[in-house]
C-alpha cells in the first residue's frame, strides 16, 4: 500500500541520514571493525553518560538483555516476576522460560503500571518487579521501589520504549538495579537491525553482562562462567553511535508532533488522547508512540487507513488472553479494556507538520468534529 502518511518512515530517514552514514559504514567495514571494537566501547561510553547511567552494555536485543539478567538474578521456579500485560511479551519472557511465574498487575489512565496495586501482589517469592516505561511515558517510580526494597525485589526497568525520558529530573532507567533498551529499527533510537543495551549503575553487575553476553569470556581466554552470545555487532554500534548524537534532536521533534497532535484533537467528544508534552511538570515524555483511544476503534482504524495514514494496533489482545500461555486466569480490567480502545497514530521524528495535520484533520472528519 502507497501510504500518504507512514507510521514509521524508513526511506525518508534513510534519505536523510545517508551522507552522514555512509562514510561511518563504510570506515568501519574497511577497517574490519567488525566485533566488539572500539566503536561498541564508545557508543556504551556515550548511552551511559546520555542515560546518567555509570554503565552500558551492548546485547543483540532488548529480550536478550532482559534474558541475561534473569540468568544473572538466576530467576527460576518457585520466583515470581510481576510486571503489566499491556506490554509486549518480551518484557516477561526471558523470565517464564526459565520457570518463573508471571504476576500482572493492572494499569493506570496513562496505560502504565498502577503502582498503588503492586502491594496487594507482591510477597515472599516475588524475584523482580518490572516496570515497563511505555510509549516513552516513565512509570511513577516511588512506589516501584519502596514495594521492591521491602520485600527483597530486583527492579528491572523495561526502558525499550523510554531512551530520553524523565521522571522529576531523573532518567527512566537510573531508578532500579538495570534498565533494559530496544534499538530495533522503529524505536526513539534505532538500529539498522536487531540491537540492545542494558544500564546499570552497579559496575560489578556491568562486568558480569560483558562476560555473559560473549561466552562467559573475560578477555582472550578466560572464561569464569557459562554465557550467551548476545553481542551488539559492531557496526549496529558505529551507526548507533552516530544517532545517539541526533537523539536530543529526533526527541525535541517528537515532542513537537505530540503537541501539534494535542492542539488539534483535544477536546474532541468521544476520543482520548495523552498526556500533552507540557502537562506534566514531572516528567518529560519521549513520545515513542501517540496513542489515541476510542470506544470506536476499529473504525477509526479502517477510516485512517483508508485515507492513507498507516497506523498501529501494538497489541490488540493482552498478554493473559494470548492463547498458548497458559495466562487467562488473570483479570485486568482496565487492560483488557485499553487493549479493545487504543490504536497509535503515525510518530517519528521525520514527520512533518503537514502530516500531523492530515493525520488529525482525518481524526477530525471521523468524529465529526469541526
Ligand atoms: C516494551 C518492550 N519491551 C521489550 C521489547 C523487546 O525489544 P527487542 O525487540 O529489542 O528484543 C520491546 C520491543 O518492541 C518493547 O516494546
Amino acid at each position: 500500500m502507497d501510504w500518504r502518511v507512514r507510521f514509521v518512515d524508513y526511506p525518508e530517514q534513510w534519505r536523510r541520514q545517508r551522507a552522514a552514514l555512509l562514510p561511518v559504514i563504510e570506515k568501519t567495514i574497511a577497517d574490519g571493525d567488525l566485533m566488539l571494537r572500539q566503536q561498541l566501547r564508545d557508543f556504551e561510553t556515550d548511552l551511559a553518560r546520555f542515560n546518567g547511567s555509570a554503565r552500558a552494555v551492548g546485547v543483540s536485543n532488548c529480550t536478550d538483555g532482559l534474558r541475561l539478567l534473569a540468568h544473572h538474578l538466576d530467576v527460576g521456579p518457585g520466583d515470581e516476576v510481576v510486571t503489566v500485560a499491556h506490554t509486549f511479551i518480551a518484557t516477561v519472557s526471558p523470565f517464564v522460560l526459565r520457570g518463573a511465574t508471571p504476576v500482572f498487575v493492572d494499569i493506570g489512565d496513562d496505560h502504565l503500571m498502577e503502582t498503588g496495586a503492586l502491594a496487594e501482589v507482591v510477597n515472599e517469592r516475588t524475584r523482580v518487579i518490572i516496570p515497563v516505561h511505555l510509549n516513552g511515558r516513565t512509570v511513577d517510580m516511588a512506589e516501584v521501589v519502596k514495594v521492591a526494597e521491602h520485600v527483597g525485589a530486583a527492579v528491572i526497568e523495561d526502558a525499550a520504549q523510554a531512551l530520553g525520558a524523565t521522571l522529576d529530573g531523573q532518567t527512566a532507567g537510573t531508578f532500579g538495579l538495570a534498565s533494559t533498551y530496544s534499538f530495533y529499527p522503529a524505536k526513539m533510537l534505532g538500529a539498522l537491525g536487531d540491537a540492545g543495551a542494558v544500564l546499570t549503575d552497579d559496575q560489578e553487575l556491568a562486568d558480569r553482562l560483558l562476560s555473559l553476553r560473549d561466552h562467559g569470556r573475560v578477555g582472550k581466554s578466560d572464561i569464569d562462567g557459562w554465557g550467551y552470545n548476545c553481542r551488539l555487532d559492531n557496526l549496529q554500534a558505529a551507526i548507533l553511535g552516530w544517532r545517539l548524537r541526533q537523539l536530543p534532536a529526533w526527541i525535541n521533534r517528537r515532542r513537537e508532533v505530540a503537541r501539534r497532535y494535542d492542539e488539534r484533537l483535544r477536546g474532541i467528544d468521544g476520543l482520548e488522547i495523552p498526556v500533552g508534552p507540557d502537562a506534566d511538570d514531572r516528567r518529560q515524555d519521549v513520545f515513542q508512540n501517540y496513542p489515541v483511544t476510542t470506544d470506536r476503534r476499529d473504525a477509526l482504524a479502517e477510516h485512517l487507513r483508508a485515507d492513507g495514514i498507516e497506523i498501529l494496533i501494538s497489541w490488540p489482545v493482552p498478554l493473559h488472553h494470548q492463547r498458548g500461555l497458559g495466562l487467562d486466569h488473570w483479570r485486568l480490567p482496565r487492560t483488557e479494556r485499553l487493549c479493545e480502545r487504543v490504536l497509535s497514530l503515525p510518530m517519528h521524528a521525520e514527520l512533518e507538520d503537514v502530516h500531523v495535520d492530515e493525520v488529525a484533520a482525518s481524526v477530525r472528519r471521523f468524529f465529526g468534529a469541526k
